[in-house]
Protein backbone atom coordinates (compact mmCIF):
# COMPACT_ATOMS: atom_id res chain seq x y z
CA UNK A 1 0.00 0.00 0.00
CA UNK A 2 1.75 3.34 -1.01
CA UNK A 3 0.61 6.51 1.06
CA UNK A 4 1.68 9.82 -0.70
CA UNK A 5 1.85 12.92 1.42
CA UNK A 6 1.56 16.09 -0.46
CA UNK A 7 2.73 20.08 0.28
CA UNK A 8 4.37 19.57 3.59
CA UNK A 9 5.17 22.74 4.57
CA UNK A 10 8.34 21.53 6.05
CA UNK A 11 9.62 17.86 6.61
CA UNK A 12 11.83 17.55 9.22
CA UNK A 13 14.93 15.73 10.40
CA UNK A 14 15.36 14.32 6.93
CA UNK A 15 18.60 12.70 6.50
CA UNK A 16 19.76 10.80 3.36
CA UNK A 17 21.84 8.36 5.00
CA UNK A 18 21.07 6.33 7.99
CA UNK A 19 23.34 8.13 10.73
CA UNK A 20 23.05 6.81 14.52
CA UNK A 21 23.41 9.84 16.68
CA UNK A 22 23.98 13.57 16.37
CA UNK A 23 26.89 15.18 19.20
CA UNK A 24 27.70 18.81 20.09
CA UNK A 25 27.26 21.72 17.72
CA UNK A 26 25.93 19.06 14.80
CA UNK A 27 22.65 19.36 17.52
CA UNK A 28 22.07 22.89 16.29
CA UNK A 29 21.39 21.75 12.75
CA UNK A 30 18.12 19.95 12.11
CA UNK A 31 17.99 19.07 8.33
CA UNK A 32 14.70 20.20 6.86
CA UNK A 33 12.87 20.52 3.11
CA UNK A 34 10.23 22.73 2.87
CA UNK A 35 7.22 22.46 0.37
CA UNK A 36 7.95 18.46 0.53
CA UNK A 37 6.37 15.26 -0.46
CA UNK A 38 6.92 12.19 1.84
CA UNK A 39 5.76 8.69 0.48
CA UNK A 40 5.75 5.70 2.29
CA UNK A 41 5.14 2.17 0.86
CA UNK A 42 3.42 -0.37 3.56
CA UNK A 43 5.02 -0.04 7.56
CA UNK A 44 8.82 1.85 5.77
CA UNK A 45 9.43 5.33 4.38
CA UNK A 46 10.07 5.30 0.70
CA UNK A 47 10.79 8.45 -0.84
CA UNK A 48 10.93 11.91 0.24
CA UNK A 49 11.84 14.97 -1.44
CA UNK A 50 10.96 18.81 -2.68
CA UNK A 51 7.16 18.61 -4.38
CA UNK A 52 9.28 20.41 -7.14
CA UNK A 53 10.57 16.83 -7.90
CA UNK A 54 7.24 14.82 -7.29
CA UNK A 55 7.71 11.55 -8.83
CA UNK A 56 4.31 10.19 -10.96
CA UNK A 57 3.40 7.77 -8.77
CA UNK A 58 -0.13 5.86 -8.32
CA UNK A 59 -0.84 6.26 -4.58
CA UNK A 60 -3.41 4.38 -2.75
CA UNK A 61 -3.98 7.07 -0.35
CA UNK A 62 -2.99 10.45 -0.88
CA UNK A 63 -2.79 13.28 2.12
CA UNK A 64 -2.48 16.99 1.12
CA UNK A 65 -0.76 18.35 3.98
CA UNK A 66 -0.58 22.34 3.01
CA UNK A 67 0.48 24.20 5.63
CA UNK A 68 1.29 21.61 8.06
CA UNK A 69 4.59 20.27 9.42
CA UNK A 70 5.93 16.28 9.09
CA UNK A 71 8.54 15.02 11.59
CA UNK A 72 9.39 11.55 12.67
CA UNK A 73 7.68 10.28 15.62
CA UNK A 74 9.38 10.81 19.59
CA UNK A 75 11.53 8.53 20.68
CA UNK A 76 11.28 7.83 24.37
CA UNK A 77 13.87 6.29 25.56
CA UNK A 78 13.41 6.29 29.15
CA UNK A 79 9.92 5.11 30.83
CA UNK A 80 8.16 3.05 33.86
CA UNK A 81 4.85 2.92 31.68
CA UNK A 82 3.85 -0.50 33.50
CA UNK A 83 2.54 -0.21 37.05
CA UNK A 84 -0.17 -0.46 39.47
CA UNK A 85 -2.37 2.65 40.89
CA UNK A 86 -0.33 5.72 41.37
CA UNK A 87 1.09 7.91 44.43
CA UNK A 88 -0.85 11.09 43.63
CA UNK A 89 -1.39 11.24 48.00
CA UNK A 90 2.73 11.54 48.18
CA UNK A 91 1.93 14.84 45.22
CA UNK A 92 0.19 16.08 47.89
CA UNK A 93 2.18 15.70 50.64
CA UNK A 94 5.04 16.91 48.94
CA UNK A 95 2.96 20.11 47.94
CA UNK A 96 2.84 20.17 51.90
CA UNK A 97 6.40 20.22 52.43
CA UNK A 98 7.64 16.45 52.32
CA UNK A 99 10.56 16.32 50.32
CA UNK A 100 10.47 13.16 48.18
CA UNK A 101 13.22 11.40 50.03
CA UNK A 102 11.57 11.82 53.13
CA UNK A 103 8.23 10.10 51.82
CA UNK A 104 10.77 7.38 50.56
CA UNK A 105 12.15 6.96 53.78
CA UNK A 106 8.59 6.40 55.43
CA UNK A 107 8.10 3.15 53.17
CA UNK A 108 6.26 5.67 50.39
CA UNK A 109 8.00 6.13 46.81
CA UNK A 110 8.95 3.16 45.18
CA UNK A 111 8.34 0.94 47.35
CA UNK A 112 4.91 2.67 47.47
CA UNK A 113 4.59 1.16 43.90
CA UNK A 114 5.89 -2.10 44.57
CA UNK A 115 3.31 -3.23 47.35
CA UNK A 116 0.65 -1.77 44.92
CA UNK A 117 1.80 -3.95 41.84
CA UNK A 118 2.59 -6.94 44.13
CA UNK A 119 -1.26 -7.06 45.10
CA UNK A 120 -2.51 -6.39 41.22
CA UNK A 121 -3.15 -9.14 38.77
CA UNK A 122 -1.08 -9.39 35.82
CA UNK A 123 -3.88 -8.65 33.89
CA UNK A 124 -5.48 -5.80 35.72
CA UNK A 125 -1.86 -4.60 35.05
CA UNK A 126 -1.84 -4.57 31.64
CA UNK A 127 -5.29 -3.01 31.19
CA UNK A 128 -3.54 -0.19 33.36
CA UNK A 129 -0.43 0.18 31.21
CA UNK A 130 -2.27 -0.03 28.13
CA UNK A 131 -4.16 2.81 28.48
CA UNK A 132 -0.54 4.92 29.48
CA UNK A 133 0.61 3.37 26.45
CA UNK A 134 -2.12 4.19 23.83
CA UNK A 135 -2.12 8.25 25.10
CA UNK A 136 1.75 8.40 24.22
CA UNK A 137 1.34 6.65 21.26
CA UNK A 138 -1.25 9.25 20.35
CA UNK A 139 0.60 12.18 21.64
CA UNK A 140 3.56 11.14 19.26
CA UNK A 141 5.35 8.60 20.17
CA UNK A 142 6.72 6.03 17.91
CA UNK A 143 9.39 3.91 20.22
CA UNK A 144 9.55 3.70 23.64
CA UNK A 145 11.75 1.69 26.46
CA UNK A 146 9.62 0.37 29.32
CA UNK A 147 11.49 -0.93 32.30
CA UNK A 148 10.91 -3.27 35.45
CA UNK A 149 11.20 -2.41 39.14
CA UNK A 150 8.07 -2.12 40.53
CA UNK A 151 8.02 -5.92 41.62
CA UNK A 152 11.26 -6.31 43.85
CA UNK A 153 10.32 -9.61 43.61
CA UNK A 154 10.88 -12.47 41.28
CA UNK A 155 7.22 -12.89 40.68
CA UNK A 156 6.63 -9.15 40.61
CA UNK A 157 9.58 -8.16 38.51
CA UNK A 158 8.63 -11.28 35.69
CA UNK A 159 5.15 -10.28 35.91
CA UNK A 160 6.04 -6.72 34.54
CA UNK A 161 8.09 -7.74 32.11
CA UNK A 162 5.46 -10.07 30.56
CA UNK A 163 2.77 -7.12 30.66
CA UNK A 164 5.61 -5.18 28.92
CA UNK A 165 6.31 -8.06 26.23
CA UNK A 166 2.37 -7.94 25.90
CA UNK A 167 2.10 -4.71 24.96
CA UNK A 168 4.88 -5.23 22.06
CA UNK A 169 2.70 -7.98 20.67
CA UNK A 170 -0.18 -5.99 20.87
CA UNK A 171 0.39 -2.64 20.05
CA UNK A 172 2.47 -0.74 16.50
CA UNK A 173 4.80 0.76 18.33
CA UNK A 174 8.40 -0.55 18.79
CA UNK A 175 9.17 -1.58 22.25
CA UNK A 176 12.43 -2.03 24.19
CA UNK A 177 12.14 -3.82 27.74
CA UNK A 178 14.73 -3.26 30.70
CA UNK A 179 15.11 -5.09 33.89
CA UNK A 180 15.37 -2.72 36.62
CA UNK A 181 15.30 -5.40 39.47
CA UNK A 182 17.72 -2.99 41.17
CA UNK A 183 15.31 -0.25 42.07
CA UNK A 184 15.22 -0.12 45.40
CA UNK A 185 16.17 -2.64 48.32
CA UNK A 186 12.59 -4.54 49.45
CA UNK A 187 12.20 -3.67 52.95
CA UNK A 188 12.48 -7.21 54.64
CA UNK A 189 16.01 -7.03 52.64
CA UNK A 190 16.73 -4.07 54.11
CA UNK A 191 19.22 -5.61 56.65
CA UNK A 192 20.42 -8.15 53.92
CA UNK A 193 21.63 -6.04 50.70
CA UNK A 194 23.66 -8.76 49.60
CA UNK A 195 20.43 -11.25 49.70
CA UNK A 196 18.36 -8.92 47.45
CA UNK A 197 21.70 -8.82 45.17
CA UNK A 198 22.22 -12.29 45.24
CA UNK A 199 18.34 -12.67 44.46
CA UNK A 200 18.45 -10.66 41.25
CA UNK A 201 21.72 -12.45 39.96
CA UNK A 202 20.94 -16.08 40.96
CA UNK A 203 17.06 -15.80 40.50
CA UNK A 204 15.68 -13.22 38.35
CA UNK A 205 18.23 -12.31 35.71
CA UNK A 206 18.73 -16.45 34.42
CA UNK A 207 14.94 -17.06 33.96
CA UNK A 208 14.59 -13.58 32.46
CA UNK A 209 17.07 -14.22 30.61
CA UNK A 210 15.99 -17.48 29.46
CA UNK A 211 12.27 -15.87 28.50
CA UNK A 212 13.68 -13.46 26.37
CA UNK A 213 11.76 -11.13 28.90
CA UNK A 214 14.57 -7.95 28.23
CA UNK A 215 16.88 -6.11 26.01
CA UNK A 216 18.95 -3.86 28.76
CA UNK A 217 19.77 -3.95 32.37
CA UNK A 218 19.56 -0.71 34.54
CA UNK A 219 20.33 0.20 38.26
CA UNK A 220 19.53 3.04 39.97
CA UNK A 221 23.14 4.09 41.25
CA UNK A 222 21.86 6.65 43.69
CA UNK A 223 23.01 7.20 47.46
CA UNK A 224 20.15 5.41 49.48
CA UNK A 225 19.51 2.75 46.43
CA UNK A 226 22.80 1.31 44.96
CA UNK A 227 26.03 2.20 45.32
CA UNK A 228 28.61 2.35 42.59
CA UNK A 229 30.32 -1.01 44.09
CA UNK A 230 26.73 -2.65 44.04
CA UNK A 231 25.99 -1.08 40.60
CA UNK A 232 29.29 -2.68 39.05
CA UNK A 233 28.06 -6.29 40.25
CA UNK A 234 24.26 -6.05 38.77
CA UNK A 235 25.73 -4.43 35.22
CA UNK A 236 28.29 -7.26 35.43
CA UNK A 237 25.96 -10.21 36.09
CA UNK A 238 23.41 -8.84 33.38
CA UNK A 239 25.95 -8.08 30.74
CA UNK A 240 26.88 -11.98 31.88
CA UNK A 241 23.00 -12.52 30.44
CA UNK A 242 23.23 -10.96 27.66
CA UNK A 243 21.88 -7.29 28.63
CA UNK A 244 23.84 -4.21 27.96
CA UNK A 245 23.57 -1.65 30.70
CA UNK A 246 21.14 1.65 30.91
CA UNK A 247 21.38 3.31 34.12
CA UNK A 248 19.87 5.94 36.34
CA UNK A 249 22.61 8.03 37.66
CA UNK A 250 23.42 11.60 39.43
CA UNK A 251 19.78 12.17 40.27
CA UNK A 252 20.29 13.48 43.63
CA UNK A 253 24.31 12.74 43.63
CA UNK A 254 27.26 12.52 41.99
CA UNK A 255 28.41 9.42 42.93
CA UNK A 256 30.64 8.14 40.46
CA UNK A 257 27.57 5.92 38.30
CA UNK A 258 28.76 7.70 35.40
CA UNK A 259 31.84 6.22 35.05
CA UNK A 260 31.00 2.65 36.39
CA UNK A 261 28.50 3.09 33.57
CA UNK A 262 30.98 4.12 30.56
CA UNK A 263 33.31 1.35 32.22
CA UNK A 264 30.52 -1.54 31.72
CA UNK A 265 30.11 0.37 28.32
CA UNK A 266 26.45 1.31 29.15
CA UNK A 267 24.38 2.49 26.06
CA UNK A 268 22.64 5.53 28.05
CA UNK A 269 23.32 7.26 31.38
CA UNK A 270 20.22 8.89 32.40
CA UNK A 271 18.98 11.98 34.44
CA UNK A 272 22.15 13.57 35.25
CA UNK A 273 20.55 16.37 37.18
CA UNK A 274 23.69 16.77 39.25
CA UNK A 275 26.95 16.88 37.35
CA UNK A 276 30.32 17.97 37.94
CA UNK A 277 32.83 18.52 35.29
CA UNK A 278 34.83 15.23 35.60
CA UNK A 279 31.55 13.43 35.08
CA UNK A 280 31.42 15.45 31.33
CA UNK A 281 34.81 14.84 31.36
CA UNK A 282 34.38 11.08 31.83
CA UNK A 283 31.78 10.87 28.73
CA UNK A 284 33.68 12.66 26.30
CA UNK A 285 34.57 9.39 23.25
CA UNK A 286 32.34 6.99 24.63
CA UNK A 287 29.25 5.50 22.86
CA UNK A 288 27.49 6.12 26.00
CA UNK A 289 24.45 8.41 25.67
CA UNK A 290 23.70 10.87 28.16
CA UNK A 291 19.83 11.43 28.83
CA UNK A 292 17.94 14.25 30.22
CA UNK A 293 14.42 14.14 31.96
CA UNK A 294 13.25 17.29 32.26
CA UNK A 295 10.16 16.51 33.13
CA UNK A 296 10.74 14.64 36.51
CA UNK A 297 13.30 18.06 37.06
CA UNK A 298 9.86 20.04 36.73
CA UNK A 299 8.03 17.76 38.83
CA UNK A 300 9.77 17.48 42.03
CA UNK A 301 11.55 20.82 41.64
CA UNK A 302 14.75 20.11 41.63
CA UNK A 303 17.56 20.91 39.08
CA UNK A 304 17.90 20.22 35.30
CA UNK A 305 20.66 18.30 33.19
CA UNK A 306 22.88 20.95 32.31
CA UNK A 307 22.38 20.42 28.84
CA UNK A 308 24.37 23.30 27.60
CA UNK A 309 27.79 22.39 29.17
CA UNK A 310 27.14 18.68 27.58
CA UNK A 311 26.38 20.31 24.07
CA UNK A 312 29.47 22.50 24.83
CA UNK A 313 31.62 19.83 25.98
CA UNK A 314 30.54 17.87 21.99
CA UNK A 315 28.80 15.15 23.40
CA UNK A 316 25.18 13.99 22.34
CA UNK A 317 22.19 14.49 24.69
CA UNK A 318 19.02 12.16 24.40
CA UNK A 319 15.78 13.65 26.14
CA UNK A 320 12.97 11.09 27.75
CA UNK A 321 9.67 11.69 29.58
CA UNK A 322 10.86 8.94 32.41
CA UNK A 323 6.88 8.37 32.67
CA UNK A 324 6.36 6.84 36.57
CA UNK A 325 3.97 6.86 39.06
CA UNK A 326 6.30 8.82 41.79
CA UNK A 327 8.71 11.40 39.90
CA UNK A 328 7.40 11.85 36.36
CA UNK A 329 3.73 10.72 36.22
CA UNK A 330 3.43 12.08 32.43
CA UNK A 331 4.28 10.63 29.38
CA UNK A 332 4.46 13.76 26.95
CA UNK A 333 7.26 14.17 24.79
CA UNK A 334 6.08 17.67 23.45
CA UNK A 335 6.42 18.88 26.98
CA UNK A 336 9.42 17.61 27.28
CA UNK A 337 10.80 18.93 24.16
CA UNK A 338 9.19 22.42 25.23
CA UNK A 339 10.52 21.86 28.82
CA UNK A 340 14.16 21.46 27.58
CA UNK A 341 14.13 24.73 25.90
CA UNK A 342 12.34 26.88 28.34
CA UNK A 343 14.09 25.57 30.78
CA UNK A 344 16.94 23.78 29.61
CA UNK A 345 18.29 26.46 26.60
CA UNK A 346 18.42 23.59 24.48
CA UNK A 347 17.65 25.54 20.98
CA UNK A 348 14.40 23.88 19.21
CA UNK A 349 16.54 21.71 16.62
CA UNK A 350 19.07 20.27 19.80
CA UNK A 351 15.82 19.28 21.11
CA UNK A 352 14.11 18.03 18.07
CA UNK A 353 17.34 16.34 17.47
CA UNK A 354 17.57 15.06 20.89
CA UNK A 355 13.86 13.28 21.15
CA UNK A 356 14.43 11.80 18.09
CA UNK A 357 17.71 10.45 16.12
CA UNK A 358 19.41 10.13 20.36
CA UNK A 359 16.67 8.90 21.64
CA UNK A 360 16.30 6.06 19.21
CA UNK A 361 20.28 5.56 19.95
CA UNK A 362 19.92 5.36 23.36
CA UNK A 363 17.67 2.42 22.79
CA UNK A 364 19.32 0.81 20.41
CA UNK A 365 16.42 1.78 17.30
CA UNK A 366 18.80 4.32 15.16
CA UNK A 367 18.79 1.91 12.38
CA UNK A 368 15.04 2.09 11.93
CA UNK A 369 13.83 4.96 13.91
CA UNK A 370 14.53 8.44 14.66
CA UNK A 371 14.54 10.46 11.27
CA UNK A 372 12.81 10.36 7.69
CA UNK A 373 15.73 8.24 5.75
CA UNK A 374 14.63 6.13 3.17
CA UNK A 375 13.86 2.02 4.35
CA UNK A 376 13.43 3.73 8.28
CA UNK A 377 9.94 3.05 9.92
CA UNK A 378 7.15 4.98 8.51
CA UNK A 379 5.95 6.74 11.62
CA UNK A 380 5.35 9.80 11.71
CA UNK A 381 3.83 13.18 13.43
CA UNK A 382 1.75 15.57 11.06
CA UNK A 383 0.82 18.37 12.91
CA UNK A 384 -2.73 20.57 12.40
CA UNK A 385 -1.25 23.98 10.37
CA UNK A 386 1.29 25.53 12.17
CA UNK A 387 3.60 28.80 11.76
CA UNK A 388 7.02 27.08 11.75
CA UNK A 389 8.35 24.15 14.03
CA UNK A 390 9.32 26.74 16.75
CA UNK A 391 5.29 26.04 17.83
CA UNK A 392 6.33 22.98 19.17
CA UNK A 393 8.59 24.31 21.77
CA UNK A 394 6.83 27.76 22.10
CA UNK A 395 3.58 26.70 22.39
CA UNK A 396 3.87 24.46 24.99
CA UNK A 397 0.97 23.34 26.63
CA UNK A 398 -1.08 23.06 23.34
CA UNK A 399 -1.57 19.70 21.28
CA UNK A 400 -0.41 20.65 18.16
CA UNK A 401 -0.69 17.16 16.68
CA UNK A 402 -3.12 16.32 13.94
CA UNK A 403 -2.53 12.69 13.41
CA UNK A 404 -0.03 10.16 14.22
CA UNK A 405 1.40 7.41 11.88
CA UNK A 406 3.20 4.20 13.43
CA UNK A 407 4.35 1.67 10.75
CA UNK A 408 2.55 3.29 7.76
CA UNK A 409 -1.33 3.55 9.50
CA UNK A 410 -2.31 6.55 10.94
CA UNK A 411 -3.95 5.91 14.61
CA UNK A 412 -7.00 6.79 15.23
O1 LIG B 1 13.56 7.61 37.25
N1 LIG B 1 14.93 7.54 40.03
C1 LIG B 1 14.49 6.42 40.11
N2 LIG B 1 13.38 5.96 39.58
C2 LIG B 1 12.34 6.70 39.00
C3 LIG B 1 11.30 7.15 39.96
C4 LIG B 1 10.84 6.11 40.84
C5 LIG B 1 9.61 6.43 41.61
O2 LIG B 1 9.55 7.42 42.36
O3 LIG B 1 8.68 5.63 41.48
C6 LIG B 1 12.90 7.87 38.23
O4 LIG B 1 12.72 9.04 38.60
FE1 LIG C 1 13.53 6.49 35.61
Amino acid sequence: MITLITNIKELLQVRETSISKVSGAEMAILPTIKNAFLILKDNLIEDFGSMDNLPAIKAEKTIDATGRIVLPSWCDSHTHIVYAGNREQEFVDRINGFTYEEIANRGGGILNSAKKLNETSEEEIYEQSKVRLEEVMHLGTGAVEIKSGYGLTVDGELKMLRVIKKLAENYPIAIKATFLGAHAFPIHFKENKQGYIDEIITKMLPEIAQNKLADYIDVFCETGYFSVEETEKIMEAGIQFGLKPKIHVNQFNSIGGIQSGIKFKALSVDHLEIMNPEDIEALKDTETMPVALPSCSYFLSIPYTPAREIIKAGLPLALATDFNPGSTPSGNMNFVVATACIKMKMTPEEAINAATINGAYAMGLSETHGSITKGKKANLILTKPISSYYQIPYAFGSNLIESVFLEGQVLN
